[in-house]
């Protein structure tokens, strides 16, 4: 660029200096986008969000029970949780090559596109909801466990703004695998806030307990207001 400038100066004059005027910006803003991440595909949500129904369904509802329901989530959780995959964060290998080409402008079409679709209640198993509802509404004090609600609200709905996930309606086999997994340690990154709060809580749950607490809040979607 500097000789090509240099060049303008010496040799070519007026006419040369003002072509340099409106094509250097042009160059520089090519250069940009260039470098810039993915932009927006242009699809709409639906179009985007074909290529996750496979495992998470059309409708946001999963029929595999180990994959989690995405309807009804709230789309900032969802956007966080799938940049967190794409990023290599949150350690999904099954998805990584799915996400691994979205923009943020399409990761955040498709959260809202299943945010709005409407989840498919499951039911709790009579047997455990005893005990997982007093988990979930007044926590384990003995063991230090703190009541769910506190964060995820009375009826499972969770907070956005605070990224508490929805509970309510969830699989149970998916929330029980979630919370062994917290359980075990694992968090989304090192400099994520929100993981680390989940191990804690986890940590001191044992499997009957996690399957009750899972099994109640699959059938907890029904007492929403
Ligand atoms: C091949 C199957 C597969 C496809 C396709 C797929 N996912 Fe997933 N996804 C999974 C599995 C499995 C998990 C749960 C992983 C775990 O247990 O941590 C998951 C988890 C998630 C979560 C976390 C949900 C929660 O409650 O924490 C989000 C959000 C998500 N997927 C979004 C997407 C989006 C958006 C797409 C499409 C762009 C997509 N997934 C495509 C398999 C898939
Ligand atoms: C101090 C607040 C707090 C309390 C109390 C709390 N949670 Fe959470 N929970 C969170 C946060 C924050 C996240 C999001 C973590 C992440 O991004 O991985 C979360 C995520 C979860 C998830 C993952 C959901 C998904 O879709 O992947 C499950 C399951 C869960 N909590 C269950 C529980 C249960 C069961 C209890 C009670 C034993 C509980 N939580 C108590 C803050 C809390």
């Amino acid at each position: 660029m500097r000789v090509f400038t240099e060049q303008c100066r010496t040799k070519m004059g007026v006419a040369c200096q003002v072509l340099l005027l409106v094509a250097l910006p042009i160059l520089l803003s090519l250069s940009t986008v260039t470098f810039a991440q993915q932009p927006d595909s242009g699809q709409s949500p639906e179009q985007l969000a074909t290529v996750c129904a496979a495992c998470h369904g059309i409708d946001g509802n999963s029929t595999t029970t180990i994959w989690p329901k995405l309807a009804e989530q709230h789309a900032s959780y969802i956007a966080r949780q799938t940049r967190m995959v794409r990023d290599g964060q949150r350690s999904v290998p099954v998805m990584l090559g799915i996400v691994a080409g979205l923009s943020d402008a399409d990761i955040d079409k498709i959260s809202g596109y299943f945010a709005e679709q409407q989840i498919k209640p499951g039911v709790a198993d009579e047997d455990l909801v005893a005990l997982g509802k007093g988990i979930y509404q007044s926590g384990l004090p003995a063991k230090g466990v703190p009541a769910c609600q506190a964060c995820h609200g009375p009826v499972g709905n969770g907070n956005p703004a605070s990224q508490y996930p929805m509970l309510a309606g969830q699989h149970a086999d998916y929330t029980a695998a979630r919370l062994k997994s917290y359980r075990s340690g694992v968090i989304n990154g090192e400099d994520d806030p929100y993981s680390p709060q989940m191990v804690l809580i986890a940590e001191n749950l044992g499997d009957h307990e996690i399957e009750a607490v899972s099994s109640y809040l699959e059938g907890l979607y029904d007492q929403r207001q």
